[in-house]
């Protein structure tokens, strides 16, 4: 009898030339829709093999809980990630492996306790009232650079404990110049960092301006270090120098740290929240719904309940995922749905493929927040959704950003309702994040 054998790996169907989306260059530059049908073409597993990109590709929400938690130690993060990032990030959270990684979650982790995160919900608010005094009744505003502005201030305030404008703009300079530094560029290559571009030029003066401010927030922290309540609820910054006094982080350490955080923090949340209000605007009922729920209370706390604009941000994450494409790289052969994925594999688990997915999800592409009940989520397998990732390395910012969009949220819909316009279109781009191509703009009504 002959015996049942795994496939080899040449036969992951692959996706390398595409009847139905023409040349493998759109690939790379619109992988969203490639993404969205694929799954329906090649399966629960195939292979991206076009110039400059290459990986197999899981679209099975058990493979990706295989993936990030279940098998997580045969999946290690991808390298290409670290050459691409190292040289920012460092040590950070994002970037760092093994022992490193484990000590730094551990130093970070204080700052995201649920009592700090209360504190943090109130700084949110007022944030989110001070951007709300630009918004005039009538005016047209571009939503994705409010979000930002905002988004922006918060971390400034809440991780960095920055109330100075200039550092803000200092670190929002920064923020910009590192996101333009990853804008996709016409083939789907990098540039490496030593080609003077001018976005590569930008880029170095941008962060040498943040490693200067950074140095600037923490010597003055240290100086005024016994006055703070640190030790009860420390912030970010707080929370790191505390371990550096004991010798337990570098100097260098903590300001990986600290950039990690800011670079991981604050673009995926001005995202999320811009593809929130650009979905609410275009849907009036649901926006009507969320607007009823956040006016109702007679205060808006960081611990009022809002069951609706919680089920909307979660639907919106869904459709609009902000990191939409993870990567690993097998650290041992594994065999998945009967391939062998050989040792050394980059991996790609996509939220746009799983999130879209009608094997899951009814109507994928439909905005309907509704769709959340508690029976859908007990029948949901846990990995059909991950805007967060999962296993050791998920998000550990995702009870700050939950707590950030609902607040910024409720807060901008009891003062005003936001229209669309026929220019209000949700086009991501593929860069780091799948942020909006350009301006989001929308109407305010006060
Ligand atoms: C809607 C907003 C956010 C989204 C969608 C998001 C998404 C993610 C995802 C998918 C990962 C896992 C990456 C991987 O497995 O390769 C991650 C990791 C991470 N995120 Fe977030 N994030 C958000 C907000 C935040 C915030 C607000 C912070 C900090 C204030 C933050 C800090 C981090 C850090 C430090 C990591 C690395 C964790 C580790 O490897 O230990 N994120 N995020």
């Amino acid at each position: 009898m002959v015996e049942k054998r795994t496939h080899m790996s040449e036969t992951i169907p692959t996706a390398d030339r595409l009847p139905l989306l023409g040349s493998a260059l759109e690939v790379g530059r619109d992988p969203f829709r490639f993404l969205e049908r694929a799954p329906a073409e090649y399966g629960p597993v195939f292979r991206v093999s076009i110039p400059g990109l290459s990986f197999v590709c899981y679209t099975d929400a058990e493979l990706v809980e295989r993936v990030l938690a279940a098998e997580s130690d045969r999946y290690r993060k991808d390298p290409r990630e670290l050459d691409l990032l190292g040289d920012l990030l460092g040590e950070g959270l994002l970037t760092a492996r093994g022992e490193i990684w484990e000590r730094g979650r551990e130093h970070v982790q204080p700052a995201f306790y649920p009592g700090r995160l209360l504190e943090y919900g109130e700084e949110m608010l007022d944030r989110t009232g001070d951007e709300l005094e630009r918004w005039e009744d009538g005016h047209r505003i571009d939503v994705h650079e409010a979000a930002t502005r905002l988004t922006l201030s918060i971390v400034a305030t809440t991780m960095f404990g920055v109330e100075d404008v200039e550092e803000t703009d200092a670190i929002a300079d920064a923020a910009d110049a590192i996101t333009s530094r990853f804008e996709p560029s016409r083939v789907p290559m990098e540039i490496p960092l030593w080609v003077p571009t001018p976005a590569n030029r930008r880029y170095r003066r941008a962060t040498d301006d943040l490693d200067d401010v950074i140095e600037a927030i923490l010597r003055r922290r240290r100086e005024s270090g016994g006055e703070t309540d640190a030790d009860d609820r420390p912030d970010l910054c707080s929370a790191l120098l505390t371990a550096g006094e004991s010798g337990a982080l570098s100097d260098a350490e903590i300001r990986d740290h600290l950039v990690t955080m800011l670079l991981a923090g604050h673009e995926t949340t001005a995202i999320a929240l811009t593809y929130t209000l650009g979905l609410l605007a275009s849907h009036p009922d649901e926006r009507e719904r969320v607007l009823e729920e956040v006016r109702a209370p007679a205060e808006l706390t960081p611990r009022t309940e809002l069951p609706h604009t919680d089920r909307a941000i979660r639907e919106a994450l869904r459709l609009y995922p902000p990191t939409y494409m993870l990567y690993r790289e097998t650290a041992t052969t594994d065999t998945v749905a009967g391939y062998e994925i050989s040792e050394g594999t980059r991996v790609c688990l996509s939220q746009w493929a799983v999130h879209r997915n009608d094997r899951y999800y009814d109507d994928p592409l439909e905005f309907r927040p509704g769709r959340w009940t508690p029976e859908m989520r007990e029948s949901l397998p846990e990995y059909a959704y991950f805007p967060f990732g999962g296993g050791p390395r998920q998000c550990i910012g995702r009870r700050f950003a939950l707590l950030e969009l609902r607040l910024c949220l409720a807060r901008i819909l009891r003062s005003v309702r936001i229209e669309s316009v026929p220019e209000t279109e949700l086009t991501p781009t593929p860069a780091l994040t799948s942020r909006p191509d350009g301006p989001v703009p929308v109407r305010v009504r006060r």
